[in-house]
């Protein structure tokens, strides 16, 4: 049986045939070709945070495949409020499924839930841990964008202590051979793990505060969103709000061949000018989540 649950869960030899999957299977997410891979299959997403893309486009994916879905986004109306623990929840959903999407707001929550399951586990962002299918999306654009997934500079910009996005896509581009710059404010640092394991993978590059420092060396622009919800107090949140915003201006000072990416939801980090800007390839990144997820959940359900 076979969990998503972290980056370090695959091989690069694995992540290069999940995106080759990937490839394959854009046709029937554009819902140019129909397939039935996983026809009678059914895909449980137990969503306890906020999303948009990646519930909608798990969803997607399975309907494109001829799957079936069920699940709650948001716990109000479940007996997660009698006080159900996720460990019952996940037994019990877990029954009905052939495989779970679970998004928590707490670190380690999926690997909790894969103890409980019957059925394969993919982590959807645990709290500030880990958000691995994001990761592979991720390189899915990276590649597609730029024709290769070795020998790029990027720059991680924004709240790198919170964001779980960029912990995974860190360690993932470390990998492959890739160097890393870290553009953080004080106090949204990117943890101490994922530093050392940059650093002992001598893919390490500049930290530093500003975007301006890097941006003439950069290839990818990799901005996130400071992660409000995450912060115990607002006074910290509200020092480092608007920090970074990447305009025309900024972006004219690095290569031409650079582009820009966000997990999204974007706040102020990215200037709406740059939406129609060819750098721009966050709405691309976006839909590359739906063939991503085909290829992830055609493996981990057997319907080859
Ligand atoms: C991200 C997340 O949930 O970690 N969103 C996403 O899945 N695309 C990023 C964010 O919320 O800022």
């Amino acid at each position: 049986m076979r969990h998503v649950i972290s980056v370090h869960d695959f091989s690069t030899a694995e992540i290069v045939d999940v995106l080759d999957r990937a490839e394959d299977m854009v046709p029937i997410a554009r819902g140019e070709a129909s397939s039935d891979l996983l026809k009678g299959k059914i895909l449980a997403c137990i969503f306890f945070e906020p999303s948009t893309r990646t519930r909608l486009s798990f969803e997607t994916a399975m309907i494109r495949l001829g799957g079936g879905v069920i699940g709650f986004a948001g716990t109000e109306a479940t007996s997660v409020v009698k006080g159900e623990t996720l460990a019952d929840t996940t037994r019990m959903v877990s029954g009905y499924a052939d495989a779970v999407v679970l998004r928590h707001p707490r670190e380690g929550a999926a690997k909790l839930a894969t103890e409980f399951s019957s059925v394969p586990v993919l982590n959807a962002g645990d709290g500030a841990g880990q958000h691995p299918t994001q990761t592979l999306l991720d390189l899915f654009t990276i590649r597609t964008e730029t024709g290769r997934l070795e020998g790029l500079n990027i720059s991680m910009v924004g709240d790198l202590r919170y964001g779980r996005t960029v912990h995974s896509l860190a360690i993932a581009l470390a990998k492959f051979g890739n160097t890393i710059n870290l553009v953080a404010p004080e106090g949204l640092e990117m943890p101490g793990e994922v530093t050392s394991y940059l650093k002992s993978m001598g893919r390490l590059g500049t930290i530093c505060r500003s975007p301006e420092d890097v941006i003439s060396s950069t290839d990818i622009l990799y901005t996130t969103r400071i992660q409000k919800e995450r912060f115990p107090d607002l006074v910290e949140y509200e020092r480092v709000a608007g920090m970074y915003r990447v305009d025309p201006d900024l972006l004219s000072r690095g290569p031409q061949s650079l582009i820009v990416m966000h997990p999204l939801p974007r706040v102020n980090e990215i200037a709406p000018e740059v939406d129609v800007m060819p750098q721009a390839k966050y709405f691309e990144q976006a839909f590359n989540g739906v063939p991503v997820r085909m290829a992830l959940l055609s493996m981990v359900m057997g319907g080859e």
